[in-house]
């Protein structure tokens, strides 16, 4: 049965999606526009006009820059639909989506899809709003309703499905906790469980469905459980799994080919702070004081760097150390050894939150002995260099937008 997908457009731009015979999204509907099939269902929201036009039937697999001058390639992920598909517009459409439950930008299950050709059919029935008004029973919008939420329920179907960590804008990302949704991702018990919103955040910017993720250090399977749910590829190895589906195998070495891999994300020990276990080849084992930590894992930056696609990315988890009177800037020398072989893409700054530290006792502590918790971890962000994407410094012209404070208003 054929999927749904409702993408947005403006008065600005749905012209243009009848006269290409072309619906395109930006990066935020990646994931579902790739995911469409010919004959998918899909459907037109005009957020100016606050209308929905449909049924529409995919012409085409969902793909990128199918007509790569459309939009001036701000909407690059696109799908063929055939304009003569019978249309019909409905009126009010946010607040019937929203009362519905159905939001753009989300494949909608077949159901879904099946209601709203029905509404759209019917033409509606000019509802305006879901917060104002009291809807009857005999409403058509209701009926709908009711019978969706029946469907979802028969199928164990909870708003908890749904439930995805927000994509981070900024360098300063900082989340609830460390799981979401209705499956857990990773173990929360294991010491130095990564929080998931940070492979979720990297997959999304950086893979499409179908790319292969590797995580070398993987421990209790965070990585793993977040990727299939997202419906990327992925293997994850430790040195000692923590999870069924993780492999055996020391991260200096990685069994894999020369470029077969579209990212990996790594959150290594950050010295030997934690015990994660009795392993001899464990990185937990070595001091982040001495030079051979580093020496040791630029090892696996080395792997990393060979198992990468040219212009891929690695994300590195990382945090500083302080112990007994003494500083180590271990993200500062971890992000020096990756721009041996990486580059630079950003560094962020991830709050810590469920530390053993984060205790009255320690805070105070802190205080009273002149010193300071750690309070972020960086995620350093790098990239295979690949030929396209490293132009040389004589060619990079940067025209700032410089904003005059002496003659703004007020000063
Ligand atoms: C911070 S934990 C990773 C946590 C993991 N991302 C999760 O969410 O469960 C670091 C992991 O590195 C692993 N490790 C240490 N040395 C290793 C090595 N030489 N090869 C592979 N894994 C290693 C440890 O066993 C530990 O599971």
């Amino acid at each position: 049965m054929p999927k749904g997908l409702i993408l947005k457009t403006s008065n600005n731009t749905e012209s243009d999606c009848y006269e290409l015979g072309l619906f395109g999204a930006d990066m935020l509907a990646r994931d579902a526009v790739l995911m469409i099939e010919p004959r998918d269902n899909l459907f037109l929201l005009n957020v100016d006009s606050d209308t929905l036009t449909g049924t529409f039937e995919a012409a085409s697999k969902g793909g990128y820059k199918l007509v790569p001058y459309a939009w001036r390639g701000l909407y690059p992920y696109q799908v063929k639909i055939d304009p003569s598909n019978g249309q019909r517009t409905i009126a009010h459409a946010k607040g019937c989506l929203d009362h519905l439950n159905i939001p753009a930008h989300r494949l909608l299950h077949e159901f879904e899809t099946d209601a709203l050709s029905k509404l759209l059919q019917a033409g509606g029935n000019g509802h305006q709003s879901t917060s104002s008004i009291v809807i009857p029973s005999s409403d058509p919008i209701e009926q709908i309703r009711l019978k969706l939420a029946k469907a979802r329920k028969e199928r164990g179907i909870t708003n908890a499905d749904y439930d995805r960590p927000s994509l981070q804008a900024t360098t300063l990302w900082d989340y609830p906790k460390q799981s979401y949704g209705k499956t857990p991702k990773g173990n929360n018990k294991y010491a130095g469980v990564t929080p998931a919103f940070i492979q979720y955040n990297l997959i999304k910017r950086y893979t499409s469905p179908g790319d292969l993720v590797v995580d070398p250090m993987c421990g209790s399977g965070t990585t793993i459980d977040v990727c299939r749910e997202e419906g990327r590829r992925v293997i994850g190895y430790d040195i000692v799994p923590a999870h069924p589906d993780v492999i055996q195998n020391d991260a200096r070495h990685i069994p894999l080919d020369d470029n077969s891999v579209d990212l990996v994300f790594i959150d290594s020990p950050y010295g030997d702070n934690i015990k994660y276990n009795d392993s001899p080849l464990s990185f937990g084992n070595i001091s982040a004081e001495s030079e051979e930590f580093y020496d040791e894992l630029e090892k696996v930056m080395v792997e990393a760097h060979r198992i990468l696609k040219p212009g891929k990315v690695l994300g590195w988890l990382i945090g500083d150390q302080w112990v007994k009177h003494k500083f180590t800037p271990v993200g500062f020398k971890i992000y020096e050894r990756l721009t041996r072989h990486f580059e630079p893409m950003d560094i962020i700054s991830v709050t810590r939150r469920s530390q053993t530290s984060n205790t009255g006792i320690w805070h105070n502590r802190a205080l009273r002995f002149n010193f300071y918790l750690r309070g972020f971890k960086y995620l350093h962000i790098v990239r295979k260099p690949s030929d396209e994407q490293s132009p040389q410094a004589t060619e990079r012209q940067v025209k700032w937008a410089q904003y005059d404070r002496t003659s703004a208003k007020g000063t």
